[in-house]
């Protein structure tokens, strides 16, 4: 049987695949689903799959906490295997992950077609384990489906040689689809000990790996002129225990750690905050969605999400303590008046991506 294998390995990968899986489902199109096994927590993998309610991956894999070569290179084994064995007629990714990046290789090698979903993404920061993944990625990919128009320039300019589609990020699809669900079934708010908060998350390698910019960060969170509810990502908790700041972070009264959450409870905290100070990629582009519309401070030296920036959600302010104070003070002493259009589309880009696929690939 001709099928298409879908493959997730972390926390924003299942989030913003679920919209494809929904919509393959409804164009009946056969469907192999593979965890590659990078994201391995309860509350980093799988409760986003039964929340979301994606059907339980066919393959599943544990990566555990390796070097990026290491856990790249497991990956790349596990999958050149896996499609040896299932031989499918597309392989999707999503991203920018090392999970993306060992896939695509492992499809090359086996001459399957990659469909890249959000291609065409650049920092131009190759600090960022990200920016050389998704850069690799998308010159291996068969079919790219860029998110935005900046996204198509990006891969035209870097002449790809796969065929380049405009279709909206698939993580709009998912705000839509699941913060009615999130409103009605999330007792978050229950737990939270603010009226008024700014919302923050930061795990990127750059930044926390990096003690003095993590200490600036933990630090400002404290400082913040508004409370901070912080749910925390598992590389940022290890770092911080690892230098003996967690346990005085967790005294703090101005933050409330929380631990990573499921996508229901942190949709309706997107919806409830002030802001959003974060360094996460996603997140940039949910705040946009029209029943999100909340400001972001990109709390790192460069973005891929330059349209979120030009539209007035998001304003990149470093990683310097003074400086992200100072945004912070500003965005609540002068709300901008925030656009009632997301540049990331309008919720309907895997229904586009599906379409696409079902035409070239006769389905
Ligand atoms: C990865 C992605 C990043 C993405 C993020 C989503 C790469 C290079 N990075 O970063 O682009 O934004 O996922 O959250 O692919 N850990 C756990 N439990 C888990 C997962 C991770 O404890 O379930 C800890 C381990 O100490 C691990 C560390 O987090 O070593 C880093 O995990 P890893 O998947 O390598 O990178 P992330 O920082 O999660
Ligand atoms: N998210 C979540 N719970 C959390 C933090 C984030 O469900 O505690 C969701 C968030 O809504 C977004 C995605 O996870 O959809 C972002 O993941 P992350 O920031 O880890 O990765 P990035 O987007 O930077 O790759």
């Amino acid at each position: 049987m001709e099928t298409v294998m879908v493959v997730v390995g972390t926390r924003p990968e299942i989030i913003k695949m679920a919209p494809i899986v929904r919509a393959l489902h409804e164009s009946k199109i056969p469907l192999i689903f593979v965890h590659c096994g990078q994201h391995y927590d309860y509350n980093m993998s799988q409760q986003f799959i039964e929340q979301l309610e994606l059907p339980t991956p066919d393959y599943a894999y544990k990566v555990k906490a390796y070097s990026q070569g290491t856990q790249t290179a497991r990956i790349i084994t596990h999958m050149e295997r896996l499609l040896k064995k299932t031989s499918p007629k597309l392989v999707l990714v999503e991203g920018d992950t090392n999970g993306v990046l060992a896939t695509a290789l492992a499809a090359l090698e086996l001459q399957i077609p990659v469909g890249h979903i959000e291609a065409g993404l650049r920092s131009f920061d190759l600090r960022m384990p990200e920016e050389h993944n998704r850069r690799l990625t998308d010159h291996v990919s068969t079919y790219l489906f860029a998110p935005t128009e900046i996204a198509e320039k990006n891969l035209k300019r870097e002449n790809v040689w796969g065929k380049i589609y405009v279709t909206g990020n698939t993580v709009i699809d998912a705000v839509i689809q699941h913060l009615p669900i999130a409103e009605k079934k999330s007792k978050i708010l229950e737990y939270i000990n603010f009226e008024t908060f700014a919302l923050a998350t930061a795990h990127r390698a750059e930044n926390v790996d990096d003690l003095i910019v993590l200490e600036n960060f933990m630090e400002t969170f404290a400082e913040a002129p508004i409370p901070v509810i912080y749910p925390m990502h598992p590389r940022t908790k290890k770092r911080l225990q690892q230098n003996r700041i967690y346990t005085k972070i967790k005294k703090s009264k101005n933050i409330q750690i929380l631990p990573p959450l499921g996508y229901l409870d942190f949709l309706v905290l997107m919806k409830k905050c002030e802001m959003i100070v974060t360094d996460s990629g996603g997140i940039q582009e949910e705040a946009t969605a029209p029943c999100i519309r909340k400001p972001v401070l990109v709390i790192r030296l460069s973005t891929e999400r330059p349209e979120a920036v030009k539209s007035g959600f998001a304003e990149v302010v470093g990683t310097e303590k003074h400086r992200i104070l100072k945004a912070i003070k500003r965005t609540l002493e002068h709300p901008r008046e925030l656009p009632r259009k997301s540049p990331y589309g309008d919720g309907n880009a895997a229904e586009k991506i599906v379409k696409i696929i079902k035409e070239e690939l006769a389905f």
